[in-house]
């Protein structure tokens, strides 16, 4: 099937909706990646450094309201000690993810971290994803190293996002999307992403998510399935929501059609989705995802960093995670490469483009 990366918004709906063939769109997604940027998948090594958070987002089990559980950062060295098992092993980026803390003490951390990064191992790319963060903060933590930035924009419909988030000043459409504008603009990887299958979300708001991401030109995405948390106010709405077979080929929909919009991105096969699916991590690739993340946080720490209910917890060594994960990647034709730090070939295309009028 000859599916282009100028989709009109409604055949977006129509995929969306199943009024499309899912066996031709995974299949077209997937030769798009092909083509476009290869069989290659990517490891990003997730360092869940810190589950404070100042936020009170309705659907997330780390929400600031949220006292069930204890909340911890890691300390400096035991970061350390995780990068250098990490790299010795192959891994060339990790992402270093918390709620959104704006204190001093976090942002020092967090730059000590990268400069330690920055000094001691060499060619690794580090993402972080710690919420919306000042400019002057960026500018902080892009010079101690870091390049690429996620912040997802969760639902690009201003009308969901409000539904979704308290109205407290805190939580404000505007200041998220004018907060990710400025990662765009000041020269990191950028990578945003949605949830999806939320109580109200419609295949026209998902179709509008996946223009947004176009529109924005971001590098790379991460987007999966809402899955229920009992200590959050969405708990309350979980008689609307659908099964998890319709939220799990909803994002399989999204991926392959975020694949055919922008084919040279990064796009992971999401935690959430091998959550809902033992089989996720290949249906994720399968429809045209080309990162994995495996969770380097120590042990100890990882029943505190729970975003949602049933998150899958691999107690399994990092030498194991990965033999696994070669496995699995080698037997739908794909392979894992080690020794790279995955830059997203949009980034570096846009780079060339703007550096001397090079076009994709
Ligand atoms: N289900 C799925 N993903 C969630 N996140 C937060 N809560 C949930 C949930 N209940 C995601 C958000 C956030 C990221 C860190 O985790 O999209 O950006
Ligand atoms: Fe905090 Fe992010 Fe959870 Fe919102 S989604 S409560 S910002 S960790």
């Amino acid at each position: 099937m000859n599916l282009s990366g100028n989709l009109s918004r409604e055949s977006i709906i129509r995929f969306l909706e199943g009024r499309g063939s899912d066996s031709e769109l995974f299949e077209a997604a997937r030769g798009t990646l092909l083509k476009s940027a290869g069989s290659g998948v990517f490891l990003r090594g997730i360092i869940e450094l810190s589950n404070s958070c100042r936020k009170n987002c309705f659907y997330c089990g780390l929400r600031r309201d949220n006292k069930t559980f204890s909340r911890y950062t890691i300390p400096f060295d035991e970061v350390i000690c995780v990068f250098e098992s990490g790299y010795a092993k192959g891994l060339r980026s990790f992402l270093l993810q918390s709620g959104e803390l704006l204190v001093d003490e976090h942002i020092d951390h967090v730059e000590r971290l990268l400069r330690w990064i920055s000094t001691n191992l060499e060619g690794v790319s580090m993402v972080l994803s710690m919420g919306e963060l000042p400019i002057g903060i960026l500018e902080r933590l892009k010079k101690a190293g870091a390049h690429r930035y996620l912040l997802r924009i969760e639902a690009s419909t201003q009308e969901l996002y409000e539904m979704f988030h308290p109205g407290d000043g805190l939580h404000e459409y505007d200041d998220r999307l004018r907060s990710l504008q400025t990662i765009r603009a000041s020269g990191w990887q950028t990578g945003t992403g949605v949830l999806i299958g939320l109580p109200g979300q419609t295949a026209e708001n998902l179709a509008d998510d996946l223009l947004f991401m176009k529109e924005m030109d971001i590098d790379m995405c991460g987007m999966g399935p809402y899955l229920e948390h009992e200590q959050t106010p969405l708990w309350n709405r979980r008689s609307e929501l659908g099964q998890w077979e319709e939220r799990e080929i909803l994002t399989l929909r999204m991926i392959s059609l975020l694949r055919i919009l922008l084919p040279t991105i990064n796009i992971a096969a999401t935690t959430a989705l091998q959550t809902l699916d033992p089989e996720g991590l290949e249906k994720g690739l399968m429809a045209g995802a080309n990162v994995v993340m495996p969770n380097l946080t120590p042990i100890k720490y990882r029943k505190d960093y729970n975003l949602y209910q049933g998150k899958v917890h691999v107690e399994d060594t990092l030498d194991e995670v990965l033999k696994i994960l070669e496995n699995r990647c080698g037997e739908i034709g794909r392979d894992v490469k080690l020794g790279s730090p995955g830059d997203p070939l949009h980034f570096t295309n846009r780079m060339k483009e703007q550096a001397g009028g090079w076009t994709e």
